[in-house]
């Protein structure tokens, strides 16, 4: 049952060559969250593999800017936890930890509200997608400067060529491999 579903959320992901630059094939994941039994099917399927992989009893979703705040909250609520945003440098107030960084087709910097963890907190971290793994690592650096425990990074697809979980001090875990 769930093999069959994922292949069908894998087949209604639109795939763009050259965007945002040549030589990059860019996953589309809104081709699939606006149809409304995708988007239920998403978090059904992911909330099957947090309780599988016993990553459960989490106090904190973190989600990454921009994507990462469609499914990580979501998922927040199911899991009875609280979301914590990381985002693109310049945008939090207050105190923030900031890392540099390099995905897939740019460098960034990112931050995240240093009192927005507690030492020992246990946190999932949720994206749309790994490439290179240059986002979920960076953010994995952010909550271990924190004293987070970080029990892994779920995502809805991952690009397998790419070998992104190599740079990701977490486990990391997808529903849907390109
Ligand atoms: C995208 C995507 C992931 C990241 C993955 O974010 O949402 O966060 O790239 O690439 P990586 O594994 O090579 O780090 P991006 O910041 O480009 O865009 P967004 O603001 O649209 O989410
Ligand atoms: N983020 C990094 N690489 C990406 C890709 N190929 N498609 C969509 N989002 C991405």
């Amino acid at each position: 049952l769930y093999e069959s579903t994922l292949s069908d959320l894998k087949d209604k992901i639109k795939s763009y060559p050259d965007f945002p630059k040549e030589g990059i094939v860019f996953r589309d994941i809104f081709s699939v969250l606006r149809d409304p039994a995708c988007l239920r099917n998403i978090l059904d399927l992911m909330v099957a593999k947090i309780e599988l992989l016993k990553w459960t009893d989490v106090d904190v979703v973190v989600g990454l800017e921009s994507r990462g705040f469609i499914l990580a909250p979501l998922l927040a609520v199911k899991l009875n936890a609280g979301f914590v945003p990381v985002r693109k440098k310049g945008r939090l107030p207050g105190v923030c930890k900031e890392i540099a960084y390099t995905l897939e087709y740019r460098s960034d910097v990112l931050e995240i509200q240093q009192d927005s963890i507690h030492q020992g907190q246990r946190v999932l971290i949720i994206d749309d997608l790994i490439a290179t793994g240059g986002s979920l690592g960076a953010t994995c650096k952010l909550l271990s400067g924190l004293n987070a425990n970080v029990v892994g990074c779920l995502v809805l697809l991952e690009l397998e060529q790419l070998h992104g979980s190599k740079n990701v001090e977490a486990p990391v875990e997808s529903l849907i491999t390109f």
